[in-house]
């Protein structure tokens, strides 16, 4: 797992000198843990771990005592005569976070229908604090109609933030529902959880996002692009979800976690002509928009069919160019009624009257004007900062922060206009 981050965002990390308590429960998917807590320390989180006692069959309480750099907590500890308060208690009012993972079907029983038999499932009880939920089973166990009510029920919990299993190959060789969301992700959702909370205020809505470059091709090894990585929409699409919101994303060629993509309904495209393409299709059924692709703005009217010799590349290049359609302003004006748009605006120089101008020639609801010529925003940057623009001449500063909690900024400016 990455740890190291770039001075400034490890300034701003929502997680840093955050209280968690990571709760693991009976199921294989524990032995992922010791890494998650490990990256969670680093981050400058304090971290304490709590296994039922089937979990410390699975994975080792040393290693995640020595990884967390705190004592790691099991139910024989529950029954100290030491201890001048309850240990669930005390654990609860201590977090102010709590990650349960892997969550297991039995875990996840006790919890939905008020059981305290384990020191986990008392301290779920008896905790206030935000909880990240990430379950983790066979397939079948999964499917299993008490499971699925168990689940189901867990959605409506208070201060809760479920996260289903994703699809693989699990370790009882079946492939299919249950694998533990990636450690990757979790860490994602616990930033999500830190800097935006549990709320899912965009549940029923549908978003579609745009995200990364896109490449236009002179001949089959050579493409002109741009060096988004596609992070910004991709977090934007992650943080919707976790909001409640269905969520498209469609999205160029991307350089980033794979795990981030975990749980998103994905429109992988290359040129712009895809993404027009898809964005046409997809537009009508949605309440929001945010393009955050940086499309590239011109193609070479004819794509070459081989590959020419390096002499004769001068010659490809300087044959005719032609603009890509602007696609923003193709969706501005088919929009229909009620749907609300968020542009981006990647700017050098005195960004606010570029950002302003482009906001009057688009049209669109908002646009998130970003530098792109300062250290530690734009492209590939963990961070970033800007302008946001719109609705009338409303202008407000953005200043640096993480790309994830830029993401929930956005998205509440966006729902707010829904
Ligand atoms: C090797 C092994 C792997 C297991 N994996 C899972 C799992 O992924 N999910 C699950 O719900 N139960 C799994 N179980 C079963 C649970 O450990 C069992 O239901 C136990 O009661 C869970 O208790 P707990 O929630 O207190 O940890 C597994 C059991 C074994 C022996």
């Amino acid at each position: 797992m990455k740890t190291e981050q770039p001075a400034l965002a490890a300034a701003l990390d929502p997680l840093a000198g955050r209280r968690i308590l990571v709760g693991i429960s009976g199921s294989i998917a524990a032995v992922k843990l010791p890494l998650l807590v490990s990256a969670l320390a680093k981050r400058g989180a304090q971290v304490r771990c709590v296994l039922t006692p089937s979990a410390a069959q699975l994975v080792s309480p040393v290693a995640l005592a020595s990884l967390s750099r705190e004592r790691c907590y099991l139910d024989a500890d529950q029954w100290s005569h030491a201890a001048p308060r309850p240990l669930h208690v005390e654990l609860a009012e201590w977090a102010e976070l709590l990650l349960v993972a892997p969550l297991s079907a039995t875990t996840l029983g006790r919890w939905v229908h008020g059981l305290g038999d384990t020191l986990l499932a008392s301290t779920l009880l008896a905790t206030e604090a935000p909880v990240l939920a990430a379950a983790a089973m066979n397939t079948a166990m999964w499917s299993a109609p008490g499971v699925r009510a168990n689940w189901d029920q867990l959605q409506g919990f208070e201060r809760v933030l479920p996260l289903g299993p994703a699809e693989g190959l699990l370790a009882c060789d079946r492939q299919g529902s249950g694998r533990m969301p990636d450690p990757e992700l979790l860490l994602l959702a616990l930033e999500s959880l830190a800097s935006w909370g549990w709320r899912r205020d965009w549940h029923g809505r549908r978003l579609l996002v745009s995200a990364g470059p896109t490449r236009e091709w002179l001949d089959p090894a050579r493409c002109i692009s741009n060096p988004s990585t596609g992070r910004m929409g991709v977090l934007l699409a992650q943080a919707a979800r976790l909001r409640g919101a269905q969520v498209d994303l469609v999205h160029g060629p991307l350089q980033l976690d794979p795990s981030w993509l975990e749980g998103l309904n994905r429109h992988p495209i290359d040129t712009g002509a895809e993404l027009q393409q898809l964005l046409q299709h997809l537009q009508p059924q949605m309440d929001a928009i945010a393009m955050a692709a940086a499309v590239a703005d011109h193609r070479p009217a004819v794509t070459l069919s081989h590959k020419p010799e390096k002499a004769a590349v001068a010659a490809a290049m300087a044959a005719a160019w032609e603009p890509v359609p602007d696609l923003l302003v193709e969706l501005v004006g088919r929009r229909p009624a009620g749907q609300r748009i968020l542009g981006f605006a990647a700017q050098s120089g005195d960004v606010v009257p570029q950002a302003q101008a482009k906001l009057a020639r688009k049209g669109c609801d908002l646009l998130f004007a970003n530098p792109i010529d300062q250290a530690d925003a734009g492209f590939g940057s963990a961070t970033n900062q800007g302008w946001l623009l719109g609705p009338g001449a409303a202008v407000e500063r953005l200043e640096p922060m993480g790309k994830l909690p830029l993401a929930h900024r956005l998205l509440t400016a966006l729902g707010g206009l829904i």
